[in-house]
């Protein structure tokens, strides 16, 4: 393979961006950096079903899907259309639109944890309202957290702890810039997997703690017995259990990560996939949780908005008459063979690890080579190959057999540059692109 894509509209257009929009983009997770800056393509024209035309017409292959956002494929007909007749019928009424009980409804039917629901336009937003709605109902101030949760005060709040380099919460190499101090302490990270952790913090604010908000489960399934120990504490110290299900909620199971494990939260947050690249967010609870929301101030005028109400009700909807858990598992299990298969034919160490809905290629870095350099690699190598991604893979339903084969021979291709690059001691030659940062570290992987 000789050449790279010719990616200069999209470096131009970054640079251009640098200059107006600080930060480059609006998610951290779509900077340059966080791919093979240089190779890989920054900004698109279109995208239809499993695929996207960057702004140099080269086609792609996308298993980065919005982070997430785009579950049924890009640009779903059943969905569109649906939505383009709601824009016909207005996009926002200045009455409510029924809509939003038709949601409801489809959401208390879909998640254990819903009797009632509130809307918002992002997960983040959602995060924050589910804190303020528990600190309201509680009527206490702290909340212990787990995961990753948006950028809002409440959450960024938890990084004045902490070293922010080299501290393993919540952010290394993000500094909690413009939030106000006095929040510090009144957020506390735990890890995952540490009841006894959870139990010490839970002791030492007895009659303090709000909620428990966390990620249920990110790339593996939760360890047995973990979710149903933090159930029984937040039971024992009266404290509101929130899921966030905004990154693992929908693809694994539509009821999300509490319905297969069987563990219902008082409260659920969800957003991303359940509109298929339409904004919308939602938090989800017990009617004893979620009725004194009524009485807080919680309120804006886009959260009326009908398009994000049409497309999730159009997604749910279309997620079950597709049969997407059986889908994903079956994309999820060919993608893995066909990598691991690729992974021993380029004769490198190393799997295709994870829950199927994320599968992700881990490999044996040998002692003294940086990881970044070897995944930075496989990114540049893909993208030069047709195939934007992670090191993760985040299917559609419109991934195909076909999308998954060409996927492989990319991978085949990507993993023997990196297998040669090692044996050579040359990857600095064979990286043409810069070294991807982390943006920061996970408490749940
Ligand atoms: C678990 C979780 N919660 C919250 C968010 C924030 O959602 P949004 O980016 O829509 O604000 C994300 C985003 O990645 C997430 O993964």
């Amino acid at each position: 393979m000789s050449t790279y894509p010719d990616v200069s509209r999209s470096l131009e257009l970054y640079q251009r961006a640098g200059e107006l929009i600080p930060g480059w983009t609006q998610l951290i997770s779509r900077r340059a950096d966080q791919f093979a800056n240089g190779v890989n393509p920054i900004y698109a024209q279109r995208a239809k079903g499993s695929r996207f035309i960057d702004v140099d017409e080269n086609e792609y292959i996308d298993w980065v899907n919005a982070v997430g956002a785009v579950i049924l494929g890009h640009a779903d007909d059943v969905v569109d259309s649906a939505v383009k007749e709601q824009i016909d019928r207005g996009s926002i009424y200045t009455l409510n639109s029924p809509l939003e009980i038709e949601l409801a409804e489809e959401l208390v039917n879909t998640l254990p944890s819903a009797e009632m629901v509130r809307y918002t336009k992002g997960g983040g937003e959602a995060c924050a309202v589910a804190a303020r709605i528990a600190r309201g109902t509680t009527g206490r101030d702290i909340i212990l957290f787990c995961g990753y949760h948006g950028w809002h005060d409440w959450y960024q709040a938890a990084n004045f702890g902490v070293d922010p380099e080299s501290g393993e919460y919540p952010f290394a190499g993000i500094e909690p810039i413009g939030v106000p101090k006095a929040l510090a302490q009144t957020v506390l990270p735990f890890s995952y997997g540490n009841l006894t952790m959870l139990e010490a913090l839970l002791d030492e604010h007895q009659g303090e703690v709000a909620a428990i908000m966390m990620e249920p489960a990110r790339s593996e399934l939760p360890p047995t017995g973990y979710l149903e120990g933090v159930q029984a504490l937040a039971k024992k110290h009266d404290v509101v259990l929130i899921f966030d299900e905004v990154s693992c909620g929908w693809r694994q199971s539509i009821g999300g990560i509490q319905k297969i494990v069987g563990v219902t939260p008082d409260m659920t947050v969800v957003a991303k996939a359940m509109s298929n690249g339409y904004a919308m967010g939602a938090v989800v609870g017990s009617r004893a949780v979620m009725e004194p929301a009524g009485r807080m101030f919680i309120s804006s005028s886009y959260w009326s908005e009908n398009i994000g109400l049409v497309a999730s009700i159009t997604t749910i909807r279309e997620l079950k008459r597709r049969d997407s858990e059986t889908r994903f598992r079956e994309i999820g299990e060919k993608l893995s063979a066909v990598l691991n298969q690729t992974i021993v034919a380029a004769g490198l160490k190393g799997a295709c690890v994870g829950l199927h809905s994320n599968p992700s290629v881990s490999l044996e870095a040998p002692t003294g080579v940086n990881p970044r350099k070897i995944s930075t690699l496989f990114i540049q190598e893909m993208a030069r190959r047709g195939v934007h991604t992670y090191m993760s893979f985040k299917a559609t339903l419109a991934h195909t057999d076909h999308d998954i084969q060409q996927t492989a021979d990319a991978a085949y291709g990507a993993l023997s540059v990196i297998k040669s690059g090692l044996e050579n001691n040359n990857l600095d030659t064979l990286l043409v692109a810069d070294l991807k940062k982390e943006p920061f570290r996970r408490q749940v992987r």
